[in-house]
């Protein structure tokens, strides 16, 4: 049990790999806040917690919204005791080639996926700070933080930002303890990546592109981030764990 009581903030937590990674850190001992922008896919995995014997307490949070972040935490605050880790989870992706990407999409893009990690971290060191207390972050990045895909011109920018970012805090804040890190998932199944699996072509695709031949299921992304959030990393901050079976060491001839 790594997590023995520790206070679990955990974004876009109602689904996918947020939900898989909840549910991971319930089950060794930690006190889950499972925030959400959907209310009702939060209040599914905060049950399947629960269900389960572990400890959970669902939360509506629009993590781009910067008075919702602030009340957000303060609650989170209240219900768990202390904070300890917060996975900036909550991300989404557009497919667009960058000639007709419009500037409503960009932002929208660029504020859930950087603006959001932005507004959720320094709202969560400020009140470690403020009680002087060590802690951890873990962004959710992606391959698309190193290396660039077709047609995803706003999330390619904003994960290398989140890379960027994840650097620039653990700079700030490693004397104090607060060690802050990303994940680079290759393509992990979840809604987000659903429909390429309904496709023979794509999900051919999706395989050649990936060394191992296959692409990424949950738990090997929430392992990833568990780790990165425990004892175990005690000396790791500012380094970004690519986890994508191969994809960004090379390409096959
Ligand atoms: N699935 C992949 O292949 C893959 C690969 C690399 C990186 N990632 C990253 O992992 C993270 C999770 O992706 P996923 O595949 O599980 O996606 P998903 O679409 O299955 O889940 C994302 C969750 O975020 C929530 N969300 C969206 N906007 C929000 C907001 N403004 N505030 C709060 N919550 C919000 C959604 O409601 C949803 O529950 C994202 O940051 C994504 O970019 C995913």
């Amino acid at each position: 049990m790594r997590f023995q009581n520790k206070g679990v903030v955990v974004t876009g937590a109602g689904g996918g790999i947020g939900r898989e990674t909840a549910l991971e850190f319930a089950a060794e001992g930690a006190k889950v806040v499972v925030s959400d922008i959907d209310p009702i896919t939060a209040e599914r995995t905060t049950k399947e917690i629960v269900e389960q014997g572990g400890q959970a307490q669902a939360f509506t949070l629009d993590t781009t919204d910067p008075e919702a972040v602030a009340a957000g935490f303060a609650a989170f605050e209240s219900w768990l005791g202390d904070l300890d880790i917060l996975v900036n989870n909550a991300g989404i992706r557009e497919i667009t080639p960058v000639i007709e990407l419009t500037y409503e999409e960009w932002c929208h893009v660029i504020n859930v996926n950087l603006t959001g990690v932005w507004l959720c971290s320094q709202t969560f060191v400020k009140r470690l700070l403020a009680t002087d207390r060590p802690g951890a972050i873990v962004n959710l990045a992606s391959t698309l933080g190193v290396v660039a895909a077709p047609n995803r011109p706003a999330y390619t920018a904003s994960k290398h930002a989140v890379v960027g970012l994840t650097k620039q805090m653990a700079l700030e804040f490693g004397e104090k303890g607060i060690r802050i890190n990303a994940v680079g998932p290759g393509v992990t199944r979840t809604a987000m990546t659903a429909h390429y699996f309904e496709d023979p072509e794509i999900t051919a695709s999706i395989r050649s592109i990936h060394a191992m031949n296959r692409w990424a299921e949950v738990d090997e992304i929430a392992r990833a981030i568990l780790f990165l959030a425990s004892d175990d990393a005690s000396f790791i901050t500012g380094t970004t764990l690519i986890v994508d079976g191969g994809w960004t060491t090379g390409k096959k001839m």
